[in-house]
Protein backbone atom coordinates (compact mmCIF):
# COMPACT_ATOMS: atom_id res chain seq x y z
CA UNK A 1 0.00 0.00 0.00
CA UNK A 2 1.08 3.60 -1.11
CA UNK A 3 1.31 6.01 1.90
CA UNK A 4 -2.02 8.36 2.14
CA UNK A 5 -1.28 11.88 1.18
CA UNK A 6 -0.14 13.55 5.09
CA UNK A 7 -2.94 14.98 7.03
CA UNK A 8 -2.29 18.66 7.36
CA UNK A 9 -3.47 19.63 10.79
CA UNK A 10 -0.62 22.65 10.86
CA UNK A 11 -0.97 24.73 8.02
CA UNK A 12 1.79 26.85 6.64
CA UNK A 13 -0.23 29.70 8.01
CA UNK A 14 -0.72 28.22 11.35
CA UNK A 15 3.35 26.99 11.53
CA UNK A 16 4.08 30.98 10.63
CA UNK A 17 1.93 32.56 13.29
CA UNK A 18 2.70 29.82 15.46
CA UNK A 19 6.86 30.54 15.12
CA UNK A 20 5.89 35.06 15.12
CA UNK A 21 4.00 33.92 18.54
CA UNK A 22 6.89 31.89 20.27
CA UNK A 23 9.87 34.33 18.78
CA UNK A 24 8.47 37.31 20.17
CA UNK A 25 7.32 35.71 23.35
CA UNK A 26 10.81 34.55 24.00
CA UNK A 27 12.86 37.35 22.22
CA UNK A 28 11.34 40.11 24.58
CA UNK A 29 11.45 38.18 28.02
CA UNK A 30 14.70 37.75 30.12
CA UNK A 31 16.68 35.63 29.35
CA UNK A 32 15.86 35.20 26.34
CA UNK A 33 14.42 31.51 25.22
CA UNK A 34 13.12 29.78 21.94
CA UNK A 35 11.07 26.15 22.12
CA UNK A 36 12.66 23.15 20.58
CA UNK A 37 9.87 22.42 17.89
CA UNK A 38 11.94 25.30 15.63
CA UNK A 39 14.42 23.32 14.95
CA UNK A 40 13.33 20.72 12.46
CA UNK A 41 12.89 22.13 9.22
CA UNK A 42 14.33 19.39 6.68
CA UNK A 43 17.76 20.99 7.28
CA UNK A 44 17.13 20.39 10.92
CA UNK A 45 15.50 16.74 10.66
CA UNK A 46 18.69 15.98 8.60
CA UNK A 47 20.84 16.89 11.52
CA UNK A 48 18.70 15.47 14.11
CA UNK A 49 19.58 12.15 12.84
CA UNK A 50 23.15 12.45 12.07
CA UNK A 51 23.04 13.49 15.95
CA UNK A 52 21.53 9.90 16.63
CA UNK A 53 24.40 8.21 14.70
CA UNK A 54 26.97 10.26 17.32
CA UNK A 55 29.38 8.23 18.94
CA UNK A 56 28.48 10.69 22.24
CA UNK A 57 24.67 10.56 21.81
CA UNK A 58 23.72 7.15 23.87
CA UNK A 59 19.90 7.58 23.63
CA UNK A 60 19.15 6.69 20.02
CA UNK A 61 21.46 3.66 20.86
CA UNK A 62 19.66 2.63 24.25
CA UNK A 63 16.23 3.05 23.10
CA UNK A 64 17.08 0.77 20.25
CA UNK A 65 18.59 -1.98 22.67
CA UNK A 66 15.43 -1.72 24.46
CA UNK A 67 12.81 -1.90 21.43
CA UNK A 68 14.89 -4.65 20.27
CA UNK A 69 14.53 -6.71 23.70
CA UNK A 70 10.70 -5.86 24.43
CA UNK A 71 9.17 -5.17 20.72
CA UNK A 72 7.41 -8.60 20.56
CA UNK A 73 6.17 -8.53 24.33
CA UNK A 74 4.82 -4.87 23.34
CA UNK A 75 2.95 -6.40 20.30
CA UNK A 76 1.87 -9.35 22.92
CA UNK A 77 0.82 -7.18 25.63
CA UNK A 78 -1.16 -4.44 23.75
CA UNK A 79 -2.64 -6.36 20.70
CA UNK A 80 -2.72 -2.97 19.32
CA UNK A 81 -5.07 -2.44 15.93
CA UNK A 82 -3.67 0.90 15.55
CA UNK A 83 -0.17 2.48 16.34
CA UNK A 84 0.25 6.35 16.86
CA UNK A 85 3.65 7.98 17.06
CA UNK A 86 3.82 11.29 18.39
CA UNK A 87 6.94 13.28 16.83
CA UNK A 88 7.74 10.28 14.97
CA UNK A 89 10.58 11.47 13.07
CA UNK A 90 12.20 9.02 10.45
CA UNK A 91 10.53 6.36 12.48
CA UNK A 92 13.72 4.12 12.26
CA UNK A 93 13.64 2.42 15.93
CA UNK A 94 9.58 2.10 15.57
CA UNK A 95 10.64 -0.85 12.93
CA UNK A 96 11.31 -2.92 15.31
CA UNK A 97 7.97 -2.78 16.72
CA UNK A 98 6.07 -2.28 13.05
CA UNK A 99 7.90 -6.10 12.46
CA UNK A 100 6.47 -7.30 15.62
CA UNK A 101 3.30 -6.49 15.10
CA UNK A 102 3.84 -8.21 11.56
CA UNK A 103 4.65 -11.27 13.18
CA UNK A 104 1.78 -11.56 15.47
CA UNK A 105 -0.35 -9.93 12.83
CA UNK A 106 -3.68 -7.80 13.63
CA UNK A 107 -2.07 -3.96 13.16
CA UNK A 108 -4.06 -2.30 10.52
CA UNK A 109 -3.10 1.20 10.91
CA UNK A 110 -0.06 3.17 11.48
CA UNK A 111 -0.13 7.08 12.03
CA UNK A 112 2.90 8.69 12.87
CA UNK A 113 2.32 12.91 13.82
CA UNK A 114 5.53 15.45 12.97
CA UNK A 115 6.06 19.11 12.89
CA UNK A 116 8.70 18.29 10.25
CA UNK A 117 6.58 17.64 7.02
CA UNK A 118 10.16 17.12 5.27
CA UNK A 119 10.79 14.00 7.75
CA UNK A 120 6.85 12.90 7.47
CA UNK A 121 6.92 12.69 4.18
CA UNK A 122 10.11 10.70 3.81
CA UNK A 123 9.32 8.28 6.44
CA UNK A 124 5.72 7.70 5.20
CA UNK A 125 6.54 6.75 1.65
CA UNK A 126 9.33 4.28 2.96
CA UNK A 127 7.33 2.25 5.46
CA UNK A 128 4.29 2.13 3.07
CA UNK A 129 7.06 0.54 0.70
CA UNK A 130 8.44 -1.87 3.56
CA UNK A 131 5.52 -2.99 5.17
CA UNK A 132 2.59 -3.49 2.62
CA UNK A 133 0.02 -4.41 4.19
CA UNK A 134 0.23 -1.64 6.73
CA UNK A 135 -2.05 1.63 6.15
CA UNK A 136 -0.11 4.26 6.59
CA UNK A 137 -1.37 7.75 7.22
CA UNK A 138 0.97 10.51 8.59
CA UNK A 139 -0.40 13.38 10.33
CA UNK A 140 1.32 17.13 9.91
CA UNK A 141 0.60 18.26 13.63
CA UNK A 142 1.89 19.74 17.04
CA UNK A 143 1.35 17.38 19.81
CA UNK A 144 0.90 20.01 22.56
CA UNK A 145 -2.16 21.28 20.11
CA UNK A 146 -3.34 18.50 18.26
CA UNK A 147 -4.15 15.31 20.60
CA UNK A 148 -7.78 15.73 20.39
CA UNK A 149 -7.47 14.62 16.57
CA UNK A 150 -6.21 11.38 16.85
CA UNK A 151 -7.74 8.71 14.87
CA UNK A 152 -10.26 6.13 16.72
CA UNK A 153 -10.02 2.48 15.43
CA UNK A 154 -9.68 -0.64 17.31
CA UNK A 155 -7.24 -0.81 20.86
CA UNK A 156 -4.84 1.96 19.85
CA UNK A 157 -0.77 2.07 21.40
CA UNK A 158 0.54 5.70 21.28
CA UNK A 159 4.42 5.78 21.17
CA UNK A 160 6.38 8.65 22.23
CA UNK A 161 9.76 7.60 21.69
CA UNK A 162 13.56 9.20 22.25
CA UNK A 163 12.97 10.99 24.86
CA UNK A 164 11.64 14.27 23.25
CA UNK A 165 9.00 14.32 26.39
CA UNK A 166 11.66 15.64 28.20
CA UNK A 167 12.12 18.55 25.91
CA UNK A 168 9.02 19.65 27.54
CA UNK A 169 9.04 21.82 30.28
CA UNK A 170 7.49 20.12 33.80
CA UNK A 171 4.18 22.40 33.23
CA UNK A 172 4.16 21.84 29.64
CA UNK A 173 4.09 17.88 30.50
CA UNK A 174 1.60 17.69 32.76
CA UNK A 175 -0.45 18.89 30.07
CA UNK A 176 0.70 17.19 27.55
CA UNK A 177 0.04 13.87 29.13
CA UNK A 178 -3.50 15.19 30.71
CA UNK A 179 -4.60 16.25 27.28
CA UNK A 180 -2.92 12.68 25.69
CA UNK A 181 -5.25 10.69 28.47
CA UNK A 182 -8.52 12.84 27.23
CA UNK A 183 -7.58 11.26 23.81
CA UNK A 184 -8.10 8.01 25.20
CA UNK A 185 -9.72 5.26 26.13
CA UNK A 186 -9.57 3.51 29.08
CA UNK A 187 -7.17 0.34 28.08
CA UNK A 188 -5.34 2.09 25.07
CA UNK A 189 -1.62 2.04 26.14
CA UNK A 190 0.98 4.38 25.87
CA UNK A 191 5.11 3.91 25.74
CA UNK A 192 7.25 6.47 26.47
CA UNK A 193 10.93 6.44 26.02
CA UNK A 194 12.19 8.72 28.82
CA UNK A 195 16.71 9.52 28.93
CA UNK A 196 17.48 8.42 32.70
CA UNK A 197 19.47 11.02 35.06
CA UNK A 198 23.18 9.79 35.04
CA UNK A 199 26.58 10.71 35.53
CA UNK A 200 27.15 14.51 33.67
CA UNK A 201 30.37 13.50 32.26
CA UNK A 202 27.73 11.18 29.77
CA UNK A 203 25.64 13.50 29.01
CA UNK A 204 27.23 16.62 28.36
CA UNK A 205 29.62 15.23 26.05
CA UNK A 206 26.24 13.81 24.35
CA UNK A 207 24.76 17.21 23.63
CA UNK A 208 28.12 18.64 22.63
CA UNK A 209 29.97 16.38 21.17
CA UNK A 210 33.49 17.01 19.33
CA UNK A 211 32.43 17.09 15.49
CA UNK A 212 29.96 19.95 16.41
CA UNK A 213 26.91 18.80 14.80
CA UNK A 214 24.89 19.57 17.81
CA UNK A 215 26.17 22.81 17.97
CA UNK A 216 24.85 23.24 14.36
CA UNK A 217 21.47 21.53 15.12
CA UNK A 218 20.86 24.41 17.68
CA UNK A 219 22.05 26.92 15.59
CA UNK A 220 19.80 26.10 12.81
CA UNK A 221 17.23 27.84 14.85
CA UNK A 222 18.37 30.67 14.00
CA UNK A 223 18.42 30.04 10.26
CA UNK A 224 14.58 28.56 10.12
CA UNK A 225 14.13 32.29 12.05
CA UNK A 226 15.85 33.95 9.18
CA UNK A 227 14.32 32.51 6.55
CA UNK A 228 10.89 32.46 7.58
CA UNK A 229 10.71 35.61 9.13
CA UNK A 230 13.22 37.70 7.27
CA UNK A 231 15.54 37.91 10.42
CA UNK A 232 19.21 38.81 10.08
CA UNK A 233 20.71 36.71 12.87
CA UNK A 234 24.58 35.83 12.17
CA UNK A 235 24.42 32.52 13.48
CA UNK A 236 27.90 31.80 13.15
CA UNK A 237 28.13 34.81 15.94
CA UNK A 238 26.63 32.76 18.81
CA UNK A 239 28.47 29.80 20.20
CA UNK A 240 26.97 26.43 21.07
CA UNK A 241 26.55 25.86 25.18
CA UNK A 242 25.82 22.74 26.83
CA UNK A 243 25.05 23.30 30.47
CA UNK A 244 23.85 20.70 33.01
CA UNK A 245 21.48 21.80 35.32
CA UNK A 246 22.05 19.28 38.81
CA UNK A 247 18.98 20.92 40.30
CA UNK A 248 16.40 20.39 37.93
CA UNK A 249 17.82 17.45 36.50
CA UNK A 250 18.22 18.76 32.33
CA UNK A 251 19.97 19.52 30.07
CA UNK A 252 20.24 22.77 28.42
CA UNK A 253 21.30 24.19 25.42
CA UNK A 254 22.01 27.63 24.58
CA UNK A 255 23.44 30.35 21.83
CA UNK A 256 26.16 32.64 23.61
CA UNK A 257 26.46 35.55 22.14
CA UNK A 258 30.05 36.00 20.85
CA UNK A 259 29.89 39.80 20.31
CA UNK A 260 26.84 42.20 21.07
CA UNK A 261 24.81 42.16 18.29
CA UNK A 262 21.72 44.13 17.22
CA UNK A 263 19.12 41.94 15.17
CA UNK A 264 15.75 42.91 13.40
CA UNK A 265 12.78 40.44 13.54
CA UNK A 266 9.46 41.04 13.07
CA UNK A 267 8.59 44.36 14.14
CA UNK A 268 11.44 44.05 16.84
CA UNK A 269 15.10 45.04 16.98
CA UNK A 270 16.56 42.48 19.44
CA UNK A 271 19.99 43.60 21.46
CA UNK A 272 22.30 40.92 22.58
CA UNK A 273 24.97 41.65 25.07
CA UNK A 274 28.08 39.50 24.78
CA UNK A 275 28.00 36.81 26.51
CA UNK A 276 24.46 36.76 26.49
CA UNK A 277 22.46 33.46 26.15
CA UNK A 278 19.24 32.42 24.70
CA UNK A 279 18.13 28.98 25.90
CA UNK A 280 16.61 27.22 22.81
CA UNK A 281 15.64 23.17 24.48
CA UNK A 282 16.04 21.88 27.76
CA UNK A 283 16.26 17.87 27.78
CA UNK A 284 14.74 16.52 31.13
CA UNK A 285 16.36 13.30 32.25
CA UNK A 286 14.08 10.96 34.62
CA UNK A 287 14.31 8.93 37.44
CA UNK A 288 11.99 5.53 37.21
CA UNK A 289 9.56 6.92 40.59
CA UNK A 290 9.18 10.32 39.04
CA UNK A 291 8.19 8.91 35.73
CA UNK A 292 5.26 6.66 37.05
CA UNK A 293 4.41 9.44 39.77
CA UNK A 294 4.04 11.67 36.66
CA UNK A 295 2.00 8.98 34.76
CA UNK A 296 -0.30 8.41 37.47
CA UNK A 297 -0.93 11.56 38.18
CA UNK A 298 -2.56 11.73 34.39
CA UNK A 299 -4.24 8.61 34.90
CA UNK A 300 -1.75 5.84 33.65
CA UNK A 301 -0.80 2.70 35.42
CA UNK A 302 2.68 2.02 34.50
CA UNK A 303 2.58 -1.35 33.91
CA UNK A 304 6.31 -2.32 32.43
CA UNK A 305 9.38 -0.54 32.83
CA UNK A 306 12.34 -1.62 31.03
CA UNK A 307 16.43 -0.16 30.62
CA UNK A 308 19.31 -1.13 28.13
CA UNK A 309 21.73 -3.14 29.79
CA UNK A 310 23.58 -0.18 31.00
CA UNK A 311 20.64 1.34 32.38
CA UNK A 312 20.94 4.33 30.27
CA UNK A 313 17.52 4.96 29.12
CA UNK A 314 13.90 3.82 29.99
CA UNK A 315 11.09 2.71 28.52
CA UNK A 316 7.92 2.80 30.11
CA UNK A 317 4.55 0.77 29.16
CA UNK A 318 1.83 2.59 30.55
CA UNK A 319 -2.33 1.87 30.21
CA UNK A 320 -4.82 4.71 29.95
CA UNK A 321 -7.33 3.91 33.17
N1 LIG B 1 11.00 9.96 17.68
C1 LIG B 1 12.22 10.11 16.91
C2 LIG B 1 12.57 11.58 16.62
C3 LIG B 1 12.93 12.40 17.83
S1 LIG B 1 13.40 14.06 17.37
C4 LIG B 1 13.36 9.42 17.63
O1 LIG B 1 13.13 8.89 18.71
O2 LIG B 1 14.47 9.40 17.10
C5 LIG B 1 11.96 14.94 17.85
C6 LIG B 1 10.90 14.89 16.77
O3 LIG B 1 9.73 15.52 17.29
C7 LIG B 1 11.27 15.64 15.50
O4 LIG B 1 10.95 14.86 14.37
C8 LIG B 1 10.45 16.92 15.56
O5 LIG B 1 10.10 17.42 14.28
C9 LIG B 1 9.24 16.48 16.36
N2 LIG B 1 8.62 17.54 17.15
C10 LIG B 1 9.22 18.42 18.00
N3 LIG B 1 8.29 19.19 18.61
C11 LIG B 1 7.07 18.79 18.11
C12 LIG B 1 5.73 19.19 18.35
N4 LIG B 1 5.45 20.16 19.23
N5 LIG B 1 4.75 18.54 17.69
C13 LIG B 1 5.03 17.53 16.80
N6 LIG B 1 6.27 17.12 16.54
C14 LIG B 1 7.29 17.73 17.19
C1 LIG C 1 14.47 14.99 20.37
N1 LIG C 1 15.12 15.10 21.65
C2 LIG C 1 14.75 14.02 22.56
C3 LIG C 1 16.58 15.30 21.58
C4 LIG C 1 17.17 15.33 23.01
O1 LIG C 1 18.11 14.57 23.23
O2 LIG C 1 16.68 16.07 23.86
C5 LIG C 1 16.94 16.56 20.82
C6 LIG C 1 18.40 16.87 20.88
N2 LIG C 1 18.91 17.99 21.30
C7 LIG C 1 20.22 17.93 21.22
N3 LIG C 1 20.57 16.76 20.76
C8 LIG C 1 19.44 16.06 20.52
Amino acid sequence: MSAEPLEIHLEEQDLGRGLREDVRAGLTAEPKWLPPKWFYDARGSELFEEITRLPEYYPTRAERAVLADRAGTIAELTGAKTLIELGSGSSEKTRLLLDAFTRRGGLGTFVPLDVSVSALRQSTARIAADYPGLRVRGIVGDFTRHLDRLPAGGRRLVLFLGGTIGNLLPAERARFLAAMRAALEAGDWLLIGTDLVKDPAVVVPAYDDAAGVTAEFNRNVLRVINRELGADFDPEGFAHVALWDARREWIEMRLRALRPMRVRVLDLEVSFAEGEELRTEVSAKFRPEGIAAELAAARFAAHEFWTDPDGLFGVTLARAE
